[in-house]
């Protein structure tokens, strides 16, 4: 596994003076995102699970959320930034990104140039009444749509360059195959990895990123490619297979029920559920795994991580959100403070 501590300190030393609170799992950043991002080094990151402004709430107790006056600029705000998360993110990492509904699509097209969309989560907040915003109090007579009560969240992994549909992994497999001068045919054939209905199936399902073999059939295809003596070495399972890790006691599909997170005294007007958060962040890191959230908010994205034994980076640009992020980690994490 590439050494994610040494990530973490270089991403450190790259931030320099805007970050204002870490310790060795977690930095809390202050500044704007966008510049920031730019000074983090190119695949440093497995994770990006972030929730920027909506633009389309309006909401004025978020920073940037009433910043755009068209919806182009908006667009072209993050179009600005999915290079740069393209950029930060290892081959086998993956992003989250919150959206409106009435924003995702347009987001999913700006995404696609860098990503493979994968899935469009639809977040449903099954509240109790009273809970519930303006769902219950609003005049019904008054809607010209249906009323929007669910936001987006686009799941998508970093696109191979110049085919969108082929995973990275996939990608790297047929690469460190054609080297070792194997065919698919022969690769099944060696390493007893045959498919049910073609022999080379398995393989071939694997290279166009249909599935992803399991740890141990790894082990036997790096085995056989190894022992060609026509490649120096392959990835570990860590770096090369995007983690995607399931079961039927977990929320498998694209709907995700998690209620709200309700109002209390210093809420953030946006903060995300933890049990979502959570969610999100097991299924889809390596434990030690280093988590961005662009938009940290009230901290609540690099709770969840640390809470599962990954790392964090939290990037907030309100000076009063980051210093109620530093106080709330500091509770529950030891960070100690730089200021
Ligand atoms: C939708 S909220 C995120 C809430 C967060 N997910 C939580 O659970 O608390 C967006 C946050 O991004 C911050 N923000 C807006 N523009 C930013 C920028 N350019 N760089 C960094 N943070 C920014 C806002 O201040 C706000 O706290």
């Amino acid at each position: 596994m590439s050494n994610r501590k040494l990530d973490f300190q270089n991403i450190e030393i790259a931030l320099g003076e805007s970050v204002r609170a870490s310790s060795t799992q977690a930095m809390l950043v202050e500044g704007d995102s966008l510049a920031l991002l730019r000074q983090i080094p190119g695949q440093s990151i497995s994770l990006i699970l972030t929730d920027p402004p909506y633009h389309s709430t309006k909401k004025q107790n978020i920073y940037g959320d009433t910043a755009f006056e068209e919806d182009k600029h908006y667009l072209e705000w993050m179009t600005q930034y999915a290079m740069e998360w393209r950029r930060v993110l290892k081959s086998n990492g993956s992003l989250f990104c919150f959206c409106a509904s009435s924003m995702a699509a347009r987001l999913e097209v700006i995404f696609s140039k860098d990503f493979n969309i994968l899935s469009q989560i639809v977040w449903t907040k099954p509240n109790d009444p009273g809970f519930d915003g303006w769902k219950q109090k609003m005049k019904k007579e008054a809607l010209r749509q249906w009323y929007p009560h669910t936001e987006r969240i686009i799941f998508a992994e970093p696109a191979s360059d110049g085919n969108l549909h082929r995973s990275p992994f996939g990608h790297y497999l047929k690469e460190i195959r054609i080297k070792a001068g194997m065919s698919a045919h022969e690769l099944a054939e060696k390493t007893g990895l045959y498919g049910r209905i073609n022999h080379g199936g398995t393989i071939s399902n694997w290279e166009a990123g249909r599935n992803v073999p399991s740890r141990e059939q790894y082990e036997k295809v790096c085995a056989v490619l190894l022992s060609t003596g026509k490649i120096e070495s392959i990835l570990p399972y860590e770096d090369a297979v995007r983690p995607f890790i399931m079961d039927s006691s977990k929320e498998f599909t694209d709907v995700w029920n998690f209620p709200s997170v309700r109002p209390y005294r210093g809420k953030h007007p946006a903060e995300k559920p933890a049990a979502l958060l959570e969610h999100a962040v097991q299924a889809t890191t390596y434990p030690g795994d280093i988590v961005l959230d662009c938009f940290g908010g009230s901290g609540s994205t690099a709770i969840a991580a640390l809470k599962l034994g990954r790392r964090a980076i939290a990037i907030e640009i309100d000076p009063v959100w980051v210093s109620r992020m530093v106080a709330r980690l500091e509770i529950g994490n030891k960070i100690e403070k730089k200021l």
